[in-house]
């Protein structure tokens, strides 16, 4: 119990549905607006640095909500002797001491959460809903990550062995960790990355999405605010070819990424190629997830779960759910009691917090995602989408969308939003399904929903997703309690929120000692 459940708790949440709680949430938002940052610049050994500046855009509205200054060879060179000078008297820095400085960033995002929030809304397109989960789960992986450390990067673990000698195994941190995140979680991904190669006495560089600089130079500077020492953490904004640079590089000592599988793949073959020592690559990445629901599963439950977990966040979570897999004999009622349920969702702009769908990120999301639907349509295999709401502009909304596949292995993508794509399965014919679920190689999330037992142990047995959700929906892993992440083209592991992920920011030392 000591090993798996260190004495912590998570921070609440908002009761949407609680009058004065919201008022007071909409009030503590508008004040933070008057906060947010305007401008990211790279930022190196704490002082801000130039580059070639292109505006940041809402996809709410598609004004512009600051600019970003990307971040050119000179900073990148700049940020790795900053982390080479940061990272001895970092690591060497007491594992208490550093899990300190992460309560403190922890209890700055708490103090700052309207401005966290507002910039989520704006730059991110999140929801009210979603911003103010995303600012929890960031301060709960500080905190959580804290609690790690010290347990974990203590004075070390005496290990058995003959009288007369002591062996004692300490963790102690890499050197530079290259942190490359995505845009769907500009705050928690951003930030739990960071703060867990921290935690693991590491020095950082890191790279967040183009789409979302400026609240990770917000987060950036609360953490050099909290106590993390300036040239331990550097932030580069800019593109892909800023994230190819950094990997590339021979002083790398790991690399956090979270993404695309096929960027992961591109950096994992870098890593491999470049000169310099072998360094391990942390990537979680995406799935075409699917949910197995049997004819016993509660109808009114799987409607639920299924429109939260593929349309909610737009879709836009690597774990939603892609492929709803029905059993024949009551596929057709299922779908027809989701599509009533996701024709009730609000579609609009997301700081209203009536809003349940708001925008996708970007015009080339929103392109590519009509461009499904629309093929679907063009072979008949449209079953349903939503309308857009008067008043709401076409611009980079998509409305939930329900299209049909044969089977599992129609669908050989990720389709990263509010499109789900449903296929049924004959009664007798389990074993097959699964196969096909497991043949395009993604093991993120999966969902079953079956009142047998004996159903749910075996879809289990058989496939190797790294988080299964029976009976419930499958999206908002908690901090400490779903440790998140897949398999296979899914990820490499270990999972984020987990006991096991600072090791693999660390190496092991074993020092034995002749007494
Ligand atoms: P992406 O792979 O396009 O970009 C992710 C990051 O990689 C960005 O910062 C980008 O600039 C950078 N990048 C792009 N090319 C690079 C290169 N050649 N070398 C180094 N860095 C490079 O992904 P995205 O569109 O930002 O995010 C959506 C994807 O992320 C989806 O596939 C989703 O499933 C996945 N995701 C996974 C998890 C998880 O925990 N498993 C969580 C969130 C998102
Ligand atoms: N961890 C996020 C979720 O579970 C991606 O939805």
């Amino acid at each position: 119990r000591d090993l798996y459940a260190p004495s912590r708790v998570n921070s609440p949440g908002v009761e949407f549905g609680d009058e004065t709680a919201l008022a007071s949430l909409l009030a503590e938002v508008a004040t933070g607006q008057t906060r947010v940052l305007k401008r990211a610049q790279p930022i190196i050994a704490g002082k801000p640095a130039s580059g070639q500046a292109r505006p940041v855009v809402s996809p709410v509205d598609g004004r512009e909500v600051g600019t970003v200054d990307e971040a050119d060879v000179a900073s990148i060179e700049a940020a790795f002797a900053a982390a080479a000078k940061a990272f001895q008297p970092w690591s060497t820095t007491p594992a208490t001491t550093r899990a300190e400085a992460l309560e403190q960033l922890a209890d700055l995002l708490e103090h700052e959460r309207g401005a966290l929030i507002a910039l989520l809304a704006h730059e991110a397109g999140k929801t009210l809903d979603d911003a103010v989960s995303e600012v929890r789960e960031a301060m709960d992986f500080c905190r959580y990550y804290a609690v790690e450390a010290r347990r974990q990067f203590g004075s070390g673990q005496i290990m058995p062995g003959p009288t007369g000698e002591e062996n004692r195994l300490v963790l102690r941190g890499r050197g530079t960790i290259i942190c490359i995140s995505p845009w769907n979680f500009p705050l928690a991904i951003f930030l739990g990355q960071v703060a867990a190669a921290l935690a693991a006495g590491n020095a950082v560089i890191a790279k967040p999405a183009e789409q979302t600089p400026l609240i990770a130079a917000l987060a950036v500077s609360l953490a050099h605010k909290a106590g993390i020492p300036p040239g331990a953490l550097s932030l580069l904004p800019g593109d892909g070819r800023v994230g190819a640079a950094l990997v590339g590089d021979s002083r790398v000592a790991g690399v956090a990424f979270t993404g695309s599988t096929e960027v992961a793949t591109k950096i994992n073959q870098t890593l491999a190629a470049r000169r310099g020592p072998i360094v391990p690559l942390i990537a979680e990445t995406g799935g075409i997830n699917a949910m197995i629901v049997d004819a016993t599963a509660l109808p009114e439950q799987v409607s639920d779960d299924v429109v939260m977990s593929a349309f909610r966040s737009a879709g836009q979570r690597c774990s939603a759910l892609r492929l709803l897999c029905l059993q024949e004999d009551v596929a057709e009622r299922m779908l027809d009691m989701v599509r009533g349920a996701a024709a009730e969702l609000k579609i609009g702009d997301p700081r209203d917090p009536s809003v349940h769908v708001g925008p996708v990120i970007d015009g080339e999301a929103k392109q590519r995602l009509d461009a499904v639907v629309a093929r679907a349509k063009a072979e008949g295999r449209l079953v349903w989408q939503a309308g857009l709401p008067a008043g709401v502009p076409d611009g980079l909304f998509v409305p939930p969308a329900i299209v049909r596949v044969a089977s599992p292995s129609d669908l050989t993508e990720e389709v990263f939003g509010p499109v789900l794509h449903v296929t049924t399965w004959k009664a007798g014919q389990l074993p097959a399904l699964l196969d096909a679920i497991a043949a395009n190689g993604t093991g993120l999330t999966l969902g079953i929903h079956s009142r047998i037992d004996q159903v749910q142990e075996a879809i289990v047995e058989r496939l190797n997703h790294g988080n299964v959700y029976v009976n419930r929906n499958m999206i908002g892993a908690v901090v400490g309690t779903q440790p998140f992440g897949g398999s296979g083209l899914s990820g490499t592991g270990p999972k984020a929120g987990g006991p096991h992920y600072l090791a693999r920011f660390a190496i092991e030392q074993v020092v034995s000692v002749n007494t």
